[in-house]
């Protein structure tokens, strides 16, 4: 499957129905996972509030690990080696465990997994990574997805604004600088990793409000600041949407609003999403880079191997 492909596959894995079936009661939970794979954690860990959760990009798990948590290994491949040593640990500390792979290492560790399709790249199956933990914790009701999935798949079939936006980036020869707010402060992360992978691109992501105690103070100055294309969630409300407004106007900054289309916090969470899913793959194209290529990051879990 070529990359635009797999892109566009994003409005069928939103329908993925698989879940991490029945769980033994836990006080906290830990996600392990890293780039692509751990971002769905992430993502999961900003909209559930009913125990705590820590996401865990590292080796090691936190000493506090035990047989009341709930582990969960994330790793599209399976071979990820900071994901195969968390999950060994969590063995270890008899966790429960639950695994979400394609196959790898980590589906021959003899524990409870989510296998998901193969022949993606990581980043291009977050439905498949992410549906686990909404269909679980969040809601399994297919027609909330299946509305979701008509969302994306408006995108998919037109994505001209996303494109829009690309050029404006493109044009400035700008560094993308992303500005979400809760509950969307990591799929500004999100978009800056898929600037990153996708566009080839150096890219930085923050959040209201705590950007307005430290990013606001160089972006009022002039100095360095045509070198950024700042791009920002629109649909704040309150408090925050005041701040998006006042942080334009004190620091005489421009700000690329992207609207996220839905009516459920679910709709415009995969809207936003798949929205710098589209921008980044278009950057990639405009400054004729092959999206889907990760050599360095090959080369590097290559070298580590050895
Ligand atoms: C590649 C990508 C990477 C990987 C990361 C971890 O598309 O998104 O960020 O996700 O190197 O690898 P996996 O996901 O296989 O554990």
């Amino acid at each position: 499957m070529n990359f635009e492909d797999q892109i566009r596959d994003f409005s069928k894995q939103v329908k993925f129905s698989a879940d991490f079936g029945k769980l033994a009661p836990f006080n906290n939970i830990i996600i392990s996972g890293m780039g692509g794979s751990g971002i769905s954690g992430n993502i999961f860990s900003e909209i559930y509030d009913k125990a705590p959760v820590q996401v865990v990009s590292d080796y090691n798990l936190p000493s506090y690990a035990d047989e009341n948590t709930l582990f969960i290994g994330i790793s599209y491949s399976g071979n990820t080696e900071e994901t195969i040593s968390a999950a060994r640990e969590a063995i270890k500390k008899n966790c429960q465990i639950r695994l979400i792979t394609s196959g790898g290492i980590l589906s021959e560790l003899g524990q409870e997994t989510v296998i998901v399709p193969k022949g993606f790249q990581p980043r291009a199956a977050l439905g498949y990574l992410l549906k686990p933990f909404l269909n679980t914790f969040i809601s399994s009701d297919e027609s909330i997805y299946a509305d979701i999935s008509r969302l994306l798949l408006e995108m998919e079939s037109d994505n001209s604004k996303e494109k829009e936006i690309a050029k404006l980036i493109f044009q400035k020869n700008s560094i993308p600088y992303v500005l979400g707010f809760p509950p969307f402060r990591w799929v500004a992360y999100r978009w800056k990793t898929q600037f990153n992978e996708n566009s080839k691109i150096l890219a930085f992501s923050s959040y209201f409000p705590e950007l307005d105690h430290n990013d606001a103070i160089p972006m009022k100055l002039t100095y360095g600041k045509d070198n950024f294309s700042f791009l920002v969630f629109g649909g704040s409300t309150g408090q925050i949407e005041k701040r998006v407004r006042y942080t334009s106007e004190v620091t005489s900054t421009d700000f690329i609003t992207v609207e996220p289309k839905g009516k459920t916090l679910l709709e415009k969470l995969f809207y936003l999403i798949h929205a710098g899913d589209y921008i980044s793959y278009h950057l990639a194209k405009l400054r004729e880079i092959d999206a889907e290529d990760v050599s360095v990051i090959t080369e590097l879990k290559d070298r580590l191997k050895s």
